[in-house]
């Protein structure tokens, strides 16, 4: 499943590259110099404990926040602090941390929002099938308002909201966030078959990174906002500084928190 080859063959672009990017809260600098790719087709991955920089990685990468320093590409043209907007519409969409869906509005006018930017209509209501398909449970609830859902549910949302986008690239933020294992579970199976079904890349940050390991096929490590290493995920699963890190996330649950940030050196 995971990718062995050499990822600077040259053979193919990345979808995504970040270089040295640096971005700040006033005095603040929430991530030092990051560099990344992600190759067209793949789910990659960031993994790092709370306050890492990863949500500030994604808010960088979508035009939230504009980078001090660094710059990105995405499809062979530079988004360096582009407008999110301009950004969306390049194929590139953001699920943010905490699944902000409108409580107000019903599941379907949320879905529309979604592709409120599109004008082939019959392609808007193929997608609508396509996310009722992955998730049964919104066809169900579609007149109801989005508030109305639980944690899990209004995921759901969050993801299908993004693909009715019909993105090239999507950036994932903690999906596992609040949910119980099983849920987690679940939602992570359905964003493995999207990306395998329809050929959508994909850039997750977790804090769970067994679940993350799991699903993806190459990622990095995030301390302090650098990047301290990355890997194909089958050969990351094997360190024993990641083992040490989500089994004492898994079974420790503070104490391998400290652990792990004590830490200063990865080999
Ligand atoms: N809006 C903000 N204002 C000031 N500091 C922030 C803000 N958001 C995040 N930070 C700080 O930036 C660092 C990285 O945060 P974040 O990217 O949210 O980490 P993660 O998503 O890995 O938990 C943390 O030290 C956090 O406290
Ligand atoms: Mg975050």
């Amino acid at each position: 499943m995971s990718m062995l080859t050499d990822r600077n063959d040259g053979a193919q672009a990345p979808m995504l590259s970040l270089l040295n990017v640096e971005s700040a809260y006033g005095p603040i600098k929430a991530i030092r110099g990051v560099s990344l790719k992600v190759r067209k087709g793949e789910i990659a991955t960031v993994l790092g404990s709370n306050g890492a920089g990863k949500s500030t990685i994604l808010k960088t990468i979508s035009g939230i926040l504009d980078p001090r320093k660094g710059s990105i590409e995405f499809k062979g043209h530079d988004i360096t602090a582009r407008d999110p907007a301009f950004i969306v519409q390049q194929g590139l969409v953001h699920v943010p941390e905490g699944r902000e869906v409108f409580p107000l509005l019903s599941v379907r006018d949320n879905l529309l929002m979604g592709a409120y930017t599109r004008k082939d209509r019959d392609g808007v209501a193929r997608d609508m099938e396509m996310v009722y398909a992955y998730f049964p449970i919104l066809q169900e609830r579609a007149q109801q308002d989005a508030g109305l859902l639980s944690g899990g549910q209004q995921q759901m949302l969050a993801i299908s909201r993004a693909l009715m986008a019909n993105p090239d690239l999507i950036l994932l933020d903690e999906p596992s966030l609040g949910l119980s294992p099983k849920l987690t579970k679940e939602i992570f199976e359905i964003v493995v078959r999207i990306n395998r079904e329809r050929g959508t890349t994909i850039l997750l940050v977790e804090q769970n990174a067994n679940m993350a390991l799991n699903a993806s096929d190459y990622g990095y490590v995030l301390e302090n906002g650098r990047i301290v290493m990355e890997d194909s995920c089958d050969r990351l699963r094997e360190k024993e500084d990641i083992k040490e890190f989500y089994l004492g996330m898994k079974e420790e649950g503070v104490r391998g928190e400290r652990r792990w940030k004590k830490k200063k050196t990865w080999r």
